[in-house]
């Protein structure tokens, strides 16, 4: 393998992120008496703790843990939806992966939204602005992206809308219409829309019947294949991430405790919080 291949398009190294104004109880997460993760001083929560982890070129990373863990905070962390505590981040198609992404510029990290990263949120409000088209809500990412082409942006949203499934004709109706499952498919078309190397899913399939789910896990393997993009998979749900990812982490109160292939640490879960997880599949 070259060098290339070798290297991760995205690097975290140490990022921590505190919910709350902390005390001295809690300023470090060191300093949390007990094993918890939430401070019983100041109620302030640290949802991630020195959470470090590379992602490579194609693959599909699996983040799994209980309610409360900190997925969520990850993903939403790297997405520069609320700022970090400390940490880095190094992203290998930007500034030659030598600027950590965390202390850039609001100008910059949207140039990374917008150009380098796609997100679905767990939650389609977030991700969805419920009362334009669904056609318009990919319009308004290629926009930002610097598309002003009527005819182009048209032409491309059909083309993403199209490729998840969704009927054309249904293009100019809002999501807020829609089923959960099309709303996490207009939710992956808008992040998809500038090809963006590096994709984050948040829960996708949560809540959705078992047959749309399947139908939203076949459509992620499908992009996989045909774009390569490389993607992070947060689930609850060790069944969702073992349909998908190559990698897993396993989370719990802000820390990773476990990491591994897939299918390691379902043959062989070493942290007592994974055995767990591994026996509520059997
Ligand atoms: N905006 C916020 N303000 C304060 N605390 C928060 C905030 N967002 C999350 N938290 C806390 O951070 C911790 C991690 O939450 P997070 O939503 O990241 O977990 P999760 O693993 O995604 O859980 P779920 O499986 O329920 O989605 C929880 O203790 C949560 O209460
Ligand atoms: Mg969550
Ligand atoms: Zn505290």
């Amino acid at each position: 393998m070259s060098d290339l291949t070798d290297r991760p398009i995205l690097n975290v190294r140490d990022l921590n992120k505190r919910f709350g104004r902390g005390c001295v109880h809690c300023r470090k997460p060191e300093d949390l008496p007990g094993l918890s993760n939430r401070c019983p001083y100041c109620g302030s929560v640290w949802a991630c703790i020195h959470v470090s982890f590379d992602l490579y070129e194609g693959e599909i990373l699996g983040i799994v843990g209980e309610s409360g863990s900190g997925k969520s905070t990850l993903v939403r962390s790297l997405y520069f939806d609320a700022p970090v505590t400390s940490g880095t981040g190094e992203i290998a198609s930007f500034k030659e992966g030598k600027a950590n992404i965390f202390t850039e510029s609001a100008q910059q990290k949207r140039y990374i939204k917008n150009y380098l990263m796609g997100m679905v949120y767990q939650n389609p409000w977030l991700g969805l602005k419920m009362d334009f088209s669904s056609g318009g809500n990919i319009a308004e990412k290629l926009i930002a992206a610097g598309n002003f082409n009527v005819h182009q942006i048209r032409q491309r949203a059909s083309k993403l809308l199209d490729h998840v499934e969704i009927p054309l004709t249904r293009m100019d109706e809002k999501p807020v219409h829609f089923s959960g499952g099309m709303q996490q498919r207009v939710q992956i078309s808008k992040a998809l829309a500038n090809n963006p190397s590096i994709l984050l899913l948040d829960e996708v399939t949560t809540g959705l019947d078992l047959s749309v789910q399947a139908r939203v896990l076949d459509l992620i393997r499908r992009i996989q294949r045909e774009s390569h993009t490389a993607m992070i998979v947060v689930s609850h749900d060790l069944g969702v991430i073992r349909m998908l990812s190559d990698r897993t982490i396993v989370m719990k109160q802000g820390r990773f405790v476990e990491s591994g292939l897939t299918d390691q640490i379902l043959e062989d879960p070493h942290h007592p919080y994974t055995q767990l997880l591994v026996q509520s599949l059997l």
